[in-house]
């Protein structure tokens, strides 16, 4: 008996009901199945002659041959690219509109086409790539077509970064790639890209939709290949920036190759956000919330949600209607338009998945699967989820990848919170009530570039995206996105970083002498000059501290006679004073931006009040006549931070989702600040003030060679209300002590000011946690002497952006 629709809508069975793969076969078949690279407008065989399977990984077919770039291939590449840049930038910004323009309508016209191509390289269902994939990417391309158009006057004082090597996973192989060509060209840079070695096969659609619109030469320029390209890219010395998403893993080895280069870099890299449910949330919608937030994309995600964090009191219930969702979802051929979940994209990650799942059960977590069965002949994996997680389980702290939920559940918002947080990343986070009050209490504490509020995994071009943390760094999309691809012009101008400055290194005098007797000494050689019997000390959580080793050095006057003396800070100094400014610095970070203006002004004051001395003490430091003239920038500088302390606003994108989207600058935490010998107060004051103002809680170290310019601000700082460990000072070796900084896992983020090489080392170091780095390359030397040493780029360093997505309007 035939059904009716009736029948249909209660048992909710139907059939299938596939897209076509016609066309996308035709073109592949047009080329031959075979691929080469796409240099300088043409296409090329590689080098080596090597070429490597693309699969389907719905039906595990062969697709194609896809050429593996070499270095010599990708250094063909970065050279199309640069020769490209210099005409591509003086088009100037409504030339570039006009491409991206065209690039966003050539995307639109052929967007079945590129939807049924990604589903089958990819594996995901067609419904995510038609509707949510294909027009983000296009939606991309026309939002930065806007700011190619505004560049020159939103962005005066900016100019492009140069020739940027981009390199992209396989989750979303054509949204990864717009989000990194689409402002990357905006902003007049040129690129070479390369996609995942999974899912090549609409970049090099794309490429010649690139070469449809007329785009120019070597403008943008597409190499396949797996890691090892990626590193030729990586490790190219003409490349200006890297943009890598990926592995956290990788992410790190990108850190690391790139440290000391002056590449410019961002990393968006992996997640385990929460998904936190509070009593009062519409359980029905978080239940959809959980199907967008871990099975869209088959939980390959990198901000899926993918820890459910439940109020205790609604945990059964909310299992339950779960459980029932689950026995619903469809997983199978990506193709059919009414299948839930697709495919795992490789062999690999479904072991990945397989192996991380079983280590769940046998670390004693609660394992639950439908009760229907995956297809077969592809690589396909069942909607899973685990209950009763303990917190530090591998599957609750590890990135799976796959579409596996981990939940467990907490009694206060204090305990979710706490729980949100245990995470080495920071990617995303969720957070479902119906109480906007609990909900804005909880998105500021919980640490998440990017939180949605009875929402998740939703994207858009006009907002930012990114990470805190080992989540990585920068952020795409919004005007914040932009900043990743331009130079202050004023940095443009600098070029190269300056080797360290020469004859900085200390001469340690031995344990600290009570009489200073080293110091009379040599005053007593130098009657011009009067003996400074004194010792100055470190300063930690707001007190004076002796130096740990209780070793102290000299620091020298201009003419070479001993001033006075300088402890000799250690690792157990720096531990300390880290230790200090962990204490402070949430608080800090609450205050108000008067009260920290307040504070700034005042010691604006102080300085004011000690001017004379200070001015001395200078001169007879660095010799000449310019202390009044340092000090008085200097007070200068802190009245320009007090200014910006409430005025440092973040914004509102206007996200087309019934959304309003708030770019919140948060500041980065605790940070290490590393001074260099020019200036010494002035460098000084103009390195702290801009992440004191923002609320971060600062560990300096100032200049080596001219410490006691930094010993006698401390003096200012215990007048002026500034809170014990916002500011903590420890002296000594520069290179010793910024080694430390670099390592500590408690330090979020960290400027070095002191050469290249320090600045190799120290980006080198920061990788253990990726914390976020400001080093010396393109800064000119006498920075702190212009207009830019109190620029935006000091505020825009001393923060990251949260995005906090609202429900408003209909
Ligand atoms: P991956 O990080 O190795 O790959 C991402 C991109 O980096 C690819 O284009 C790859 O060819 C390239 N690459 C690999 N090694 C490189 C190197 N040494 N230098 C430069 N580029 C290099 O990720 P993979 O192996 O595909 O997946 C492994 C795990 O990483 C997944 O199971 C998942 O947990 C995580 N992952 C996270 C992503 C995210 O967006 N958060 C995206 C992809 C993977």
């Amino acid at each position: 008996m035939a059904k009716t629709v009736a029948d249909i809508f209660e048992s909710l069975e139907w059939g299938p009901a596939p897209e076509s793969r016609k066309e996308a076969d035709a073109w592949l078949d047009a080329h031959a199945r075979r691929f080469g690279l796409y240099i300088d407008g043409s296409w090329s065989d590689p080098e080596s002659g090597e070429y490597f399977d693309s699969f389907a990984p719905s039906s595990g077919a062969k697709l194609a041959d896809v050429a593996q770039a070499s270095k010599g291939d990708v250094d063909r590449a970065v050279k199309a690219a640069r020769a490209a840049q210099r005409a591509w930038e003086a088009l100037g910004g409504h030339g570039r509109a006009r491409y991206l323009y065209a690039i966003a309508r050539g995307l639109q016209k052929h967007s079945r086409m590129f939807s049924v191509l990604e589903t089958l390289d990819n594996g995901k269902p067609i419904r995510e790539s038609r509707d949510i994939d294909i027009p983000l990417v296009a939606r991309h391309f026309y939002h930065h077509a806007g700011w190619a158009q505004l560049m020159e006057t939103e962005l005066r004082d900016y100019g492009p970064v140069g020739v940027v090597g981009q390199i992209i996973p396989w989750n979303f192989p054509l949204l990864m790639l717009a989000w990194k060509i689409a402002p990357a060209l905006a902003m007049g840079n040129t690129v070479v890209l390369k996609p995942a070695e999974f899912t090549s096969l609409t970049a090099l659609r794309f490429a010649e939709l690139c070469d449809a619109v007329g785009l120019p030469k070597g403008v943008v320029n597409i190499v396949t290949g797996d890691g090892r390209t990626g590193a030729a890219i990586v490790e190219h010395p003409d490349i200006d920036k890297i943009a890598f998403t990926g592995s956290t893993e990788v992410g790190r080895i990108i850190r690391v190759a790139t440290a000391g280069s002056g590449k410019k870099l961002s990393l968006e890299l992996g997640g385990k956000s929460p998904f936190i449910v509070f009593d009062d949330a519409d359980l029905d919608s978080v239940v959809e919330g959980v199907v967008d937030a871990i099975w869209f994309n088959q939980g390959q995600v990198c901000c899926a949600g993918s820890r459910m964090l439940m109020h205790e009191g609604i945990a059964e219930r909310m299992v339950a209607k779960l459980q029932a969702r689950m026995e619903k979802l469809r997983v199978g051929d990506p193709l059919d338009k009414a299948v839930d979940i697709g495919a795992i994209i490789a062999p690999v990650q479904l072991e990945r998945i397989t192996r991380l799942v079983q280590q769940g059960v046998e670390e004693g977590a609660k394992m639950w699967q439908p009760s229907w069965s995956c297809p077969t002949d592809g690589w396909f994996y069942p909607p899973t989820l685990f209950t009763d997680v303990s917190p530090a389980a591998t599957i609750m702290q590890e990135e799976i990848f796959g579409p596996v939920l981990v939940s467990s559940t907490f009694r206060t918002p204090e305990e979710a919170v706490e729980l949100a947080n245990n995470t080495r990343y920071g990617l995303a986070a969720s957070i479902w009530t119906e109480n906007i009050n609990l909900a804005l209490d909880i998105a500021p504490k919980v640490v998440a570039g990017t939180v949605w509020i009875n929402s998740t995994n939703v994207f858009d071009a006009a907002s930012g995206f990114g990470g805190y943390r080992e989540s990585g760094y920068g952020r795409e999309g919004g005007r914040e996105g932009l900043y990743e691809y331009v130079v202050p012009s004023w940095m443009r101008m600098a070029g190269k970083p300056p080797s360290a400055s020469a004859g900085t290194s200390a001469t340690t005098t031995g344990p600290a002498s009570p009489g200073g007797r080293a110091v009379a000494a040599a005053a007593a050689a130098s009657p011009a000059f009067p003996p400074i019997d004194r010792t100055a000390k470190l300063y930690i959580g707001g007190k004076q501290a002796r130096p740990d080793g209780g070793y102290s050095y000299q620091i020298a006057g201009a003419d070479g006679s001993p001033l006075g003396e300088a402890s000799l800070g250690n690792r157990k100094d720096i531990r300390n004073a880290v230790e200090a400014a962990n204490r402070a610095a949430g608080k800090w970070a609450r205050t108000t931006g008067h009260l920290r203006a307040q504070i700034l002004y005042y010691l604006g004051e102080n300085l004011a009040a000690r001017a004379e001395e200070m001015a001395r003490r200078i001169d007879r430091m660095v010799g000449g006549d310019g202390g009044a003239r340092e000090v008085a920038a200097s007070i200068d500088r802190l009245f320009t931070y007090a200014a910006w302390a409430d005025k440092y606003d973040g914004a509102v994108h206007h996200t087309p989702f019934r959304m309003v989207t708030l770019a919140m600058p948060e500041p980065i935490g605790v940070m290490g600040i590393v001074a260099p010998d020019e200036a010494p107060l002035l460098a000084f004051v103009s390195l702290v003030a801009p992440a004191i103002a923002r609320g971060n809680a600062v560990v300096a170290v100032p200049s080596e060679r001219h410490a006691l310019a930094a010993t006698d601000f401390y003096q200012v700082l215990d007048t002026s209300d500034v809170p014990a460990g916002v500011v903590n000072i420890v002296t000594g070796r520069r290179d010793e002590l910024s080694a430390v900084l670099a390592a500590h896992d408690d330090v979020a983020g960290i400027w070095y000011f002191g050469g290249a090489e320090g600045s190799a080392e120290v980006e080198k170091l920061s990788a253990g946690n990726m914390k976020r780095t400001w080093t010396d390359h393109g800064i000119p030397r006498d920075w702190y002497d212009a207009r830019q040493g109190a620029g935006d780029e000091f505020l825009r360093e001393s923060t990251q952006v949260k995005n906090i997505w609202v429900p408003y309007g209909e």
